[in-house]
This record gives structure tokens, sequence and C-alpha cells, in this order.
């Protein structure tokens, strides 16, 4: 049994000028102790596919079909009561900027605590304990000093660490890490690639990594979903993208050669991909990719193809996936 599985997920948001549909049929799977990779351009979905898990949804969005099963339990049709004992406790979430999710007027201590106390139970006193060995689990050399620190008096690598620390707080077995090193410089960001990864180990927590960058997802990720305009349009474990594996959706491939330090050689990005993400409300009949595929034809077109197993663990939405190797 998978700890996290999606079906055929539609999260849409009703504005004025029509339905947005955000998630549009998302599929996947997140398996105990192994870590997701959720990689698109801007706009894919993925942010509210990792929303909808945990139904952090705006008023006018919601779930209009499809079911989210966690450790063999249905959660899509939880309300936000029942949600929010599964939220923070079973499965966590950090963002990108982490100040939009610390509190600038309590320190460290106060924000760990909280959960702590909130969730499992801990006084005040067993609480700042824990929250000082969190901050020494995250590798922060000084944890009692920055315990007492407010957010503004830590550097942005030193915040990420704070938040993973206080997600992490009541071993959720489901971590979900939405863009967390983007605003981070090239070294931090490192640093905290680092960090996750060792604390999945130690812990065994499952990730649901996300990002548009598809070398980052080389370097974290077990398993992969490329998502493109709310749709999962190619899943499979890491190797098969990167390594081996004979097939590839145009999608990926396009975002592969756009990973400059695996072509390095190349100093223009000459195959990136054309064109941009269609507007939401504007989407293409057919195939969505197929305005910007060089394998587009008239069946692409007109008809839209479905998720279809290529290999083991190993699925396509493409009529005509790209051979490894033929161009
Ligand atoms: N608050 C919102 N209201 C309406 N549409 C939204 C809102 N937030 C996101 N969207 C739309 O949902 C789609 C998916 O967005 P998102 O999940 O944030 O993409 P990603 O995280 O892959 O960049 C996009 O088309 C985006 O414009
Ligand atoms: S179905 Fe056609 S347009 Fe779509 S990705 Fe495959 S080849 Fe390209
Ligand atoms: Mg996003």
């Amino acid at each position: 049994m998978s700890l996290l599985e999606i079906k055929d997920l539609h999260t849409y948001f009703d504005t004025k000028r029509g339905l947005i549909k955000a998630v549009n049929g998302v599929s996947l799977t997140i398996e105990e102790g192994r870590t997701l990779g959720v990689v698109g351009e801007s706009g894919s979905g993925k942010s509210q596919t990792a929303m909808s898990i945990l139904k952090l949804f705006e008023q006018n969005q919601k779930i209009y079909s499809g079911e989210i099963y966690f450790d063999g339990k249905k959660i899509s049709d939880l309300n936000a009561q029942q949600m929010s004992h599964i939220r923070g406790n079973d499965i966590s979430i950090i963002f990108q900027e982490p100040m939009t999710s610390l509190n600038p007027i309590f320190t460290v201590n106060r924000q760990i605590s909280e959960v702590l106390m909130l969730h499992q139970k801990l006084s005040k006193k067993e609480a700042e304990k824990r929250s000082i060995e969190m901050l020494q689990q995250v590798k922060i050399a000084n944890p009692v000093q920055v315990n007492k620190s407010y957010p503004f008096q830590l550097s942005g690598g030193m915040r990420q660490r704070v938040m993973i620390a206080m997600a992490l707080a009541c071993r959720p077995k489901l971590l979900i890490a939405d863009e967390p090193t983007t605003a981070l410089d090239v070294t931090i960001q490192a640093q905290i690639l680092r960090l996750m990864n060792d604390l999945k180990h130690e812990l065994g927590t499952s990730i649901m990594f996300i990002t548009h960058d598809l070398g980052v997802i080389n370097q974290m990720a077990d398993d992969v979903a490329v998502m493109y305009c709310g749709q999962v349009v190619e899943s499979a474990p890491v190797e098969n993208i990167f390594r081996g594996s004979e097939y590839l959706h145009p999608y990926t491939e396009g975002l592969l050669t756009s990973i400059p330090r695996l072509n390095s050689e190349r100093t223009e990005r000459l195959d990136a991909i054309p064109g941009s993400v269609p507007h939401p409300l504007a989407l293409p009949e057919g195939c969505k990719f197929a305005p910007r595929c060089k394998y587009a034809c008239d069946k692409c077109r007109k008809e839209e193809p479905e998720l279809v197993k290529v290999g083991e663990n190993h699925s396509i939405r493409c009529f005509y996936p790209v051979k490894r190797g033929e161009k």
C-alpha cells in the first residue's frame, strides 16, 4: 500500500471569468520512505496539488472530483476540523519563503512549542526541550540561542532550517516541500537539500518535493511526476528519467535539455521548449502540450492522450513518446 495515493483529482477555482482547472485529473502515489519529485514549469499545478492534499483552499476553490488516500484512509472528503488533526501531525508542509509561515512576533521556541503542545500534548517545559532538540537535528550549531530568537534575527537559510524543524517536530509520515530552496542562494540551497536527504534517511519520512528545476529532482527524488497544465504527463522512477529507460514524454525531454549543468558543453539552450504554458482559461484542444511540441501531428491536436504504461512503474501521457537516442 502506498503512503499517499491521489486518484484522478480535479481541483478548480470558480472565478468570474470561468472555472480555472488548476488540478485537472492528477493521479500519483508516494511510497513509504521515498521522495516523490514533482516537477514542471510555473503554473503547471504543482502547488495546487499539494494544497489539495491538505485542503489549504481559497474560498472559491474546491475538489470537484477524485480521491486522496493517506495511510489507507480516504482524506479527500474530511472537513476542515478533521483535516487540522492530520496537518502538522501526519502531513507537514514547508514553502519557498519561510517568512510567510513563521510568525514574526514570536520566538522560534514559541512557534515550535505551540505545534508540540497542540498535537503531542507536551507541557511547556517538555516542548521547549524538544524544540531545542529539533534545532539540533536540523544541524543548527547554537540551538539554545536560536530557540530564543525572533525570525528576523535569522538568515534565510537558518529560517528554512527552523521551518524544517517545525515541520518535523511531530514526526509526520509525509513532508511536503514546495520549492523549499528556490529563494536561497546556491550554497545554502545545497546545504538544505543535503539536510533534507539526511533527515529522510534518519527519520524514514516520505517527501513530496516540488520544484521547477529538474536538476534538483536528480539530487532529491526516488520517483518523479512531471506535471503540465494540471496533469501528470509522465511518472517514473528517477533513474528512468535521467538514465536508461527507452521512452520519454516530449515535455520531459524538453525539460532535460534545458538543464544547463547536464549540457555544459552547450552555450545556448538550443532545444529548450518553445513558447509558454497556456493560460488556464484558454487550454488547447487535444494534447495540452501540442502547441509547443515538435512531434505534434493532427491526432494530437484533436484527441487528448491518456497516461499509459510504457514500462514497470513508468507511465507517459503521449501518443508518440520519444524514443531515446532517436531524434
Ligand atoms: N488563487 C488562485 N486563483 C485562481 N487561479 C489560481 C490561483 N492560484 C493558482 N491558480 C492557477 O492554478 C494553476 C496552477 O497553479 P500552481 O499550482 O500554483 O502552479 P505551480 O505551483 O506549478 O507553479 C495556474 O494556472 C494558476 O494560474
Ligand atoms: S501527444 Fe502529440 S503533441 Fe502531445 S506530447 Fe505527445 S507527440 Fe507531443
Ligand atoms: Mg508553485
